[in-house]
Parts: C-alpha cells; structure tokens; sequence
C-alpha cells in the first residue's frame, strides 16, 4: 500500500504540539483545539472545495492569535513565504474591493499577487474582520463556503490549499472586564458577543471558534523568561557571546508586565534592556562583537555588563 501523507509532513504534524506550546505559553486550552484541527484537516480527512481549515480567533491584544498562525505556517509549509496577512481596516470602503481583486480586466489585484507569492498554499490570515466592508465581508464567507475568489481579470483562484485563519478583538472587552476565571463562562460570553458583533452568518461559516485567553501573572512572568532568552539567541546570532543571570530576566519581567496590553511590551522590554547594553559596548568598542555576563544592579537598579 501507498503512503497518503509524506513522511516528512506527518514527522512535521507530530511535533506541531510541542512546537506550538513551546512558543506560545497560557493558551493550553485552545492550543487544545487548534493542533487536532490541523492535524485532521492535513491528514486530508476535510470537506472538499473548502480551505484546508477555517479557524476564528477571539481575544484581546498581544496574547498570541496572530503568532499562533505563523508559528504553524512555519511549521507546517517549512517557510516564511507562506503567510498571507491582510489587515482588514485597510478594506472599510466598497472601493476597496477593487485593490484585492482588481480594478480592471486587466488587473490580478492583491489576491492574485499574494496567490503567486505564496504559490498556491499556505495561511492567509485576516486581521481585524469586523472592520471590513460588508461588501468584503461577501467576499470572505465566499472563500470559506467554496475556496474560490475570482479576480477582475476573470480568472477564479482555487483557495482549497490554504489554512483561512481570522482573528478580532470582538468581544475582549468583557474578558478583561470580567471576574470570572471560568473558562467555559469566559468563553460562552465572548460567542454572545462575537455573536452580537458579526453576522450571525460570519461566526458560523468557521469551523473552530478559538477564545484566547487573557494573560494572567504567571504567564506573564514565563513569556518574560522565554522573550529574553530568544532576545538574547537572536543577538548571539550576530556574532557576540553574551550570558545572562536571573536577576536580569526579573529585571525584565518587572520592566514588561502589562495585564492590558498582554505579551507585546514583555516582548519589547527583554529586546530593549539587552539592547541598550550591548549597543553601547559594540559603539564603545569599536564595533567588535561583545564578550561578558550581564547582571542585574540592584543600587542602581540597572543591568550592566561584565566583561570577562
Ligand atoms: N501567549 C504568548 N506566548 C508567548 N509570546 C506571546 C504570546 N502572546 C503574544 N506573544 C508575543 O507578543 C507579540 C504579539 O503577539 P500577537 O501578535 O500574537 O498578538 P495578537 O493576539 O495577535 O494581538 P492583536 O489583537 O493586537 O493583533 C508576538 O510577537 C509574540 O511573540
Ligand atoms: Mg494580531
């Protein structure tokens, strides 16, 4: 008998798991969902004429909807290429039709740039959905029924090889509002509100409705550790060697910690506080790569480094 699968997609299918919960700390539940949908819909055990999958994801800011999906395009087309992102508040208007499939005969618009781009699979990732034009919004439940757009230059592009992958902050207001830690609560309410926000068609058409949650303390402090270790891989990559004592990630953690704004200034603070400290070696030094410990000073309450 035949393989249906390659052997190197299934090895890439069976470590999707640890690879996602390995970047993405405090969204177990949904991880949950999201890999065995993937898994299956790869298996090619899916509708036919349809994406691959279609997967709406809910939450506030900076928890991880939008590096979800590139962490599993990475991982399961083994490129970068393969990520399509449309910012949706770019499309409020009936014109701005015309810019995704073309002003005239003449034209393949965006959809048709991106389609080549990306050769014909991999992610398209819609952001912000509910601010597009109903008009576009058309468009959107089109491609989720059938897997089809056509351009205004006639042509229908064949979307069946795509991941369709929408994300919004609908509804996130009563998850951070709310003082329920319940998780089936959490997550009935944000539906109400998704329900209330979209077209009643819109929620429907996806075939997993993913709620993220809010980043709590703990996961806070974790992606802190995680941020500045992959902060200070990607400095090490060009050419210094540079370590780091504990003091400095707590240095980090209380720098970056934002129950509001989620993981984004957790991210920001690891890149800045080793930033500063390196840069002003590298300019001190000539631009040669820099070589030491960086600590944490608690009098002055700054990092600084040590040559070794
Ligand atoms: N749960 C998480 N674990 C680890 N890192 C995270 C997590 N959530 C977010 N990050 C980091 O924060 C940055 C912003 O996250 P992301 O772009 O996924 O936010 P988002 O949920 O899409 O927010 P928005 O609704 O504002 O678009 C990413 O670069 C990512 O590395
Ligand atoms: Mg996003």
């Amino acid at each position: 008998m035949t393989r249906l699968i390659p052997v190197d997609l299934i090895s890439r299918l069976n470590t999707l798991g640890d690879f996602l919960r390995s970047n993405i700390v405090g969204q177990e539940e949904v991880l949950e969902e999201i890999v065995p949908m993937l898994q299956g819909s790869f298996c090619e055990i899916r509708f036919p004429k349809r994406p691959i999958t279609s997967m709406l994801f809910l939450g506030p800011t900076g928890v991880g909807k939008t590096e979800t999906a590139l962490l599993f395009t990475e991982h399961l087309f083994a490129s970068s290429e393969k990520l399509v992102r449309l910012d949706m508040s770019e499309f409020m208007t009936p014109d701005s039709i015309g810019v995704l499939r073309g002003q005239n005969t003449s034209e393949r618009g965006l959809f048709g740039h991106y389609y080549d781009r990306s050769r014909g699979s991999g992610t398209f990732l819609f952001d912000e959905i509910e601010k597009a034009h109903p008009l576009i919004n058309d468009v959107f439940l089109q491609i989720l029924s059938a897997a089809r757009f056509t351009l205004a230059t006639g042509e229908t592009l064949d979307l069946s090889n795509y991941v369709v992958v929408a994300t919004s902050n609908v509804g996130s207001r009563v998850l951070m509002e709310s003082r329920s830690t319940d998780r089936e609560t959490i997550v009935r309410r944000m539906i109400q509100a998704g329900t209330t926000d979209f077209r009643v068609e819109t929620m429907g058409r996806f075939e997993l409705q993913a709620i993220f949650n809010k980043l709590d303390y703990q996961s806070l402090q974790k992606i802190g550790a995680l941020h500045t270790a992959k902060c200070l891989d990607l400095i090490n990559a060009q050419g210094h060697s540079i370590t780091i004592e504990p003091g400095v990630v707590e240095y980090v953690q209380r720098e970056g910690y934002s129950e509001r704004f989620g993981a984004r200034p957790m991210q920001n603070a690891a890149m800045r506080v080793l930033k500063n400290i390196v840069t002003v070696e590298m300019l001190r030094n000539g631009g040669m790569p820099v070589l030491g410990r960086i600590e944490y000073d608690r009098r002055s309450n700054k990092c600084l480094i040590v040559n070794q």
